[in-house]
């Protein structure tokens, strides 16, 4: 093989997955503190800390250039890092090149209607907002800072600018579980996705998180119940299962780590906002890529080859208790 062809093959690792889909966190910094995601008085990161935006578009371009397809933009929440408009405009070079199929981002809304627009000019074609519930004052509660006003306006937006739309929410014990049904009638009249995550044991927030958790599985019989649902074959190559809803015609899905294991077909990897690459998301390992990034910029390559023939097979929350945080990282430092 030629040297070139060589240094760009793709990033396979030992157990034969591809990485084809990169996860980039462009700050941990968020305008809400979720109660299942931060603590109150979180310490964010000094701002020096961070790689700058042209280091960001740096990176991407490595792992596009080996292989990489697909390219979500997280936090914290990523539209409050200043400039990532600008790192988003530089990465969408690459839909037009036909490098990458996707370029997205995970977002919690409130400050989406000021730039749908601009992102569906870019390219973007979809967008996942996050939002737990339709009640206002559950809304306040459980992101501390948050008005569910933003966020509505953030979907319109969206939708007028024709981004598709998913909604990821949270479950929960409790007031949850009485108000899904609304938020699903919510979404697939409104032609969104919905996906249901359970809650993962990452970072000490401060509360107990046994009062909270809600096993998906108990959660889907519950459901199956109330609605038709048919298994669809739709994956991402991710973590959620989907089903339709015969009632609505709407696609509802199901992230469900604790209790089910997704690993084998796992084809991503993630990037903090200092430049750690973590290949697996319930673990603590992690390779800091800035050194390469900022000195020899020769060892980036073989860096990411070897890390990424490193990843781990799979997480093991299974065997962890829910109470007790197994990856002490919180979730805003990669974003999910
Ligand atoms: N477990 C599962 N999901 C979480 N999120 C934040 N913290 C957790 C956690 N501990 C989700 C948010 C958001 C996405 C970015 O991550 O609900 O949808
Ligand atoms: Fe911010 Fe998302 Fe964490 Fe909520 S879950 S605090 S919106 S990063």
């Amino acid at each position: 093989m030629p040297l070139d062809a060589q240094k760009n093959a793709p990033l396979v690792d030992a157990f034969g997955r591809a990485v084809t889909y990169l996860r980039m966190s462009v700050t941990d910094r968020c305008d809400l503190r979720c109660t299942y995601c931060m603590a109150e008085h979180m310490v964010f990161l000094p701002k020096k800390d961070l790689l700058s935006l042209d280091e960001m578009a740096r990176l991407a371009d490595a792992f596009i250039r080996r292989g990489v397809r697909k390219l979500r933009l997280t936090g914290g929440e990523p539209l409050v890092r200043r400039g990532v408009m600008d790192l988003m405009g530089d990465l969408s070079k690459h839909l037009r090149t036909g490098a990458l199929d996707e370029l997205t981002l995970t977002t919690n809304g409130t400050q989406l209607a000021r730039h749908a627009e601009a992102l569906a000019r870019l390219g973007v074609r979809r967008v996942n907002v996050s939002l737990d519930t339709l009640d206002p004052a559950r809304y306040a509660a459980i992101t501390r800072l948050g008005s569910i006003e933003k966020v509505l306006e953030g979907l319109d937006a969206a939708q007028s600018a024709g981004l598709s739309v998913k909604l990821n929410a949270l479950a929960s014990r409790g007031p949850f579980e009485a108000e899904v049904d609304d938020l699903i009638r919510f979404a697939h009249g409104r032609d969104m996705d919905l996906t249901l995550i359970e809650e993962m044991p990452m970072g000490a927030t401060g509360l107990n998180r046994s009062d909270s958790f809600l096993a998906l599985d108990d959660l889907r019989m519950a459901l199956a119940q109330r609605w038709a649902m048919t298994n669809l074959r739709h994956t991402t190559g991710g973590p959620a299962r989907y089903v339709r809803l015969a009632e609505t015609g709407g696609r509802l899905g199901f992230i469900s780590p604790m209790s089910c294991n997704f690993c084998a077909l796992c084809n991503r990897v993630r990037l903090s906002a200092t430049g750690r690459l973590y290949t697996c998301m319930g673990q603590e390992g992690s390779v800091d890529l800035k050194p390469a990034l900022r000195g020899d910029k020769a060892q980036l390559g073989p860096l990411l080859r070897k890390a990424i023939a490193a990843k781990p097979r799979g997480h093991d929350f299974e065997s962890q208790s829910v109470s007790q945080p197994s990856v002490r990282r919180f979730m805003s430092d990669l974003g999910g």
